[in-house]
């Protein structure tokens, strides 16, 4: 499919029943995607992206924070939320500690275009805004605008455990009626929310090279053991580095605990809270953050084949899974 101009949601609904759909058989029905541009998505989140294609226009102060769904984005939004917003409230004040990561920062595909208007019309300085969408189907103005993108990766074993509990858990399923197997295997072929992970990856490293100044890659594991330097790192690329006074006085540590696991999973909007804009229970993007967690689900044959894709889709590439 080429990029589509859509007039009115008729032509929309049109457009998308025409696509390819897989029904995830792991997830009894619950979930359909539809593969758009050589990505799989679901039928609301891709009527949002295609508007936006259309519509979205990317402004000089907007910064990206792209991810793979599961790879780190709601911590990589804390943390951009913190950095920018430092001066505006005092530690205790923080909306992070009432609002949900997502609801501080708009994804283009969650958030719908006025709504991420009317937050770019609000904001005078940064504009951090978040998207999945894979590098090739990005609007238009956003590749055109020579914009910041900050891209968060993470280990792909990781990712896909995670995968599974975010969306069995949507699907309401229990971890019995929706075998990991299954849900490995779509994996492995690509067939996820956002498509192939490996290919996502790829398209942000080759645009990455390309405006090299304009990109931050950060992966979620260098961010796990070492949050300071990463934290500073990212702060001085989005414009708002720390001053040495700040250093001294113990900001950067201080964002870091606002917006780590500990801190945000045990707060109660995001325990028992839920997001109006994407309504599934904010616990789901706070399940374990572990390192490695994918030990306790893949089988050996399981793990060489992801470390056989990961071979030969990104060996040279110099990133490591
Ligand atoms: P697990 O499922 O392995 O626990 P995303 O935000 O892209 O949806 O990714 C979700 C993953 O990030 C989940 O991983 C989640 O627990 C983890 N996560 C959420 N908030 C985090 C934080 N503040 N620090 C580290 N990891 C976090």
């Amino acid at each position: 499919t080429t990029k589509t101009e859509v007039k009115c949601d008729k032509e929309m609904e049109e457009l998308i029943k025409r696509l390819p759909q897989h029904n995830c058989r792991w997830l009894k029905g619950t979930f359909i995607l539809y593969k758009y541009q050589d990505f799989w998505c679901l039928e609301n989140v891709l009527k949002e992206i295609i508007s936006a294609q259309q519509s979205f226009k990317a402004r000089s102060n907007d910064v990206f924070l792209c991810s793979y769904p599961k790879s780190g984005t709601t911590w990589l939004k804390a943390l951009v939320f913190s950095i920018i917003t430092r001066e505006n409230f005092v530690k205790s004040m923080s909306p992070l500690l009432t609002t949900l990561p997502h609801d501080c920062i708009p994804s283009i595909g969650r958030a719908n275009l006025h709504q991420i208007q009317q937050y770019q019309n609000k904001s005078c300085f940064t504009t951090p805004i978040s998207t999945h969408i894979p590098h090739h189907s990005l609007p238009e103005s956003i590749l055109t605008s020579n914009c910041k993108m900050v891209y968060i990766y993470r280990n792909m074993k990781d990712v896909i455990v995670s995968y599974y509990h975010f969306v069995r858990e949507m699907s309401k399923l229990s971890m019995e009626d929706a075998p990991f197997e299954e849900a490995f295997d779509e994996f492995y072929h690509g067939i996820s929310y956002f498509g192939s992970y490996v290919n996502h990856i790829l398209g942000y490293r080759k645009a990455s090279l390309e405006r090299p100044k304009m990109f931050h890659l950060i992966k979620y594991e260098d961010m796990k053991s070492n949050p300071t330097n990463n934290v500073k790192r990212l702060a001085e690329f989005i414009g708002h580095p720390f001053t040495i006074e700040e250093e001294k006085a113990g900001v950067i540590e201080n964002i870091i605990k606002l917006c780590s696991f500990e801190n945000l999973s045990n707060l109660e909007v995001n325990k028992s809270g839920s997001s109006k804009i994407f309504p599934v229970g904010n616990r789901l993007y706070f399940r374990k953050a572990e390192v490695g967690d994918w030990k306790n689900y893949f089988t050996d044959e399981m793990s060489e084949k992801i470390d056989k894709l990961i071979d030969e889709k990104l060996s040279g590439t110099g990133l490591v899974l």
